[in-house]
């Protein structure tokens, strides 16, 4: 695992935007897997302001984002589609044709992640994928105790998880208790991974996910398997290595 220390979330933010570029760059119709959550949020307006200048061409890319809370619609302001739209696609020049997101509103759930694996299949897998970490260790909706061999599925979310999801919500009772994720053997699929991680808050599962045992307990403790991670933090997030 490489890991690159970053001054502060918007060091972290560039230094996570290079990586991401040098991808798009060395690879014109690389498939890029895309998180949600306020940690990227750095990151795609700097692959905005990057683009604006002519730097980046996301025409011929393709991205497939990890997870979405099922029921929501996505012209709901609360949905990961809605997230990405507003906070990236919309503002590059990606073909929105070729932007996928679980389909929240699919109400059969067996159908929805098959057709997301599907999806994942016919577009020869992810070139990169980008992950924030939950403050108990999950990625993508992989709540504690999910297993290690689950593809997309559709899980029920933890106290913990719709705890710290409520601020972007009126009321944690609008905080939908299901959402549809890759599953953790979805993502360690992807070819190389890279973590973004930020804030004093996040120095403990930092800390027990890439340095402690490796458990389900901790599903991003997994990716410690993986042969091709690299963690980009910032000072605060990595103050326990
Ligand atoms: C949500 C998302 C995750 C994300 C996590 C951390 O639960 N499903 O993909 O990594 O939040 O969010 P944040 O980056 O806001 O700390």
């Amino acid at each position: 695992m490489k890991i690159y220390k970053a001054n502060d979330f918007k060091d972290m933010s560039r230094k996570a935007a290079n990586i991401i570029s040098a991808q798009v760059i060395l690879k014109e119709n690389s498939v890029l897997g895309l998180a949600t959550g306020s940690s990227p949020i750095g990151v795609y307006s700097q692959l905005i302001e990057w683009y604006k200048k002519g730097d980046i061409d996301f025409s011929r890319v393709t991205t497939i984002n990890l997870d979405e809370y099922r029921g929501l619609a996505p012209v709901n302001e609360q949905s990961y589609r809605f997230f990405m739209n507003t906070r990236f696609f919309s503002h590059i020049n990606i073909n929105m044709a070729n932007t996928y997101v679980p389909n929240g509103m699919e109400s059969d759930a067996e159908c929805e992640c098959a057709r997301y694996e599907r999806l994942i299949s016919a577009m020869g897998g992810i070139d990169m994928q980008l992950l924030g970490l939950g403050h108990n260790g999950h990625i993508g909706f992989n709540e504690p105790g999910a297993a290690f061999e689950a593809y997309t599925h559709c899980v029920d979310l933890t106290q913990s998880t719709i705890e710290s999801n409520k601020r972007f919500f009126a009321a944690s009772g609008e905080v939908p208790r299901r959402a549809y994720t890759m599953g953790i053997k979805t993502i360690m699929q992807a070819r190389r991974i890279v973590v973004i991680v930020s804030g004093e808050k996040k120095a403990q599962i930092v800390k027990e996910a890439f340095f402690g045992s490796i458990t389900p307990r901790i599903p991003a403790s997994v990716l410690q398997l993986h042969n091709n991670v690299t963690l980009v933090g910032d000072e605060a997030a990595l103050s326990l290595l």
